[in-house]
């Protein structure tokens, strides 16, 4: 399964929601591979940070990424693209390789009408690719605040599954990626459930 989060938007949550989304699908038996396509390289940033490798991360921020992942794929069960803002060559390039687009926003509106560029890029890729799916995932939810509530109606005029599990603003998101880890059970018990559940869905929608 190849997995693509994606967004024009910097700093929605890329890097940390397809770093833990590897770690986790590395912890459910996967075989994964990380790859970051994006030129700032902050997911090989945190690969180097790493105690113990526990999954490959590789950098390849080229438009040439949907030819290279078939000749990978046989590796592995499940392949997650760290996408870079902006550059639409190298995004097409990734939308070709993927099976499903994970659109991560914040909620604020700003967040929202940069998701619907990138949804514009999906529904154009959609056309020679009928099978590629599509889902946007609300990352840094700020708990009972009426903007997290609102955020779903808000999106309702995209017309894409907005996936159920929110990933809260948590610190322990931040840090752990900072230390070249992830969010586990040890660091913040919530965090590292609301990962699996997120996960989770993801997979059935696969
Ligand atoms: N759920 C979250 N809780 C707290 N901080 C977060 C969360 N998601 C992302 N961040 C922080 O927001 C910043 C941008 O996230 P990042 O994953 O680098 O976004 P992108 O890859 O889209 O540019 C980083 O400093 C990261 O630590
Ligand atoms: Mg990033």
């Amino acid at each position: 399964m190849i997995y693509a989060f994606l967004n024009q938007k910097g700093g929605v949550g890329k890097t940390t929601l397809s770093v833990h989304t590897a770690a986790e699908l590395t912890r459910l038996g996967r075989r994964v591979l990380l790859i970051d396509a994006d030129p700032q390289g902050s997911a090989l940033a945190w690969a180097n940070c790493r105690e113990n490798p526990a999954f490959t991360v590789v950098g390849m921020p080229k438009a040439t990424i949907h030819k290279q992942i078939p000749l990978l794929a046989g590796d592995y069960d499940d392949i997650v693209i760290d996408g870079p803002p902006r550059i639409a060559e190298l995004a097409r390039s990734i939308l070709l390789a993927s099976d499903l687009v994970v659109v991560p926003l914040q909620p604020s509106p700003l967040d929202i009408w940069a998701a619907a560029e990138t949804v514009d890029l999906v529904r154009e890729a959609q056309v020679y690719e009928p099978d590629l799916k599509c889902c946007l995932a609300i990352n840094r939810r700020i708990v009972k605040t009426a903007i997290g509530r609102d955020v779903r109606d808000a999106l309702k005029e995209l017309d894409v599954l907005v996936l159920e599990h929110d990933i809260s603003q948590r610190v322990a998101f931040a840090e752990t990626l900072a230390n070249g880890s992830t969010v586990g059970r040890d660091d913040d018990r919530k965090g590292a459930k609301e990962i699996e559940r997120f996960v989770e869905e993801l997979r059935r929608m696969t």
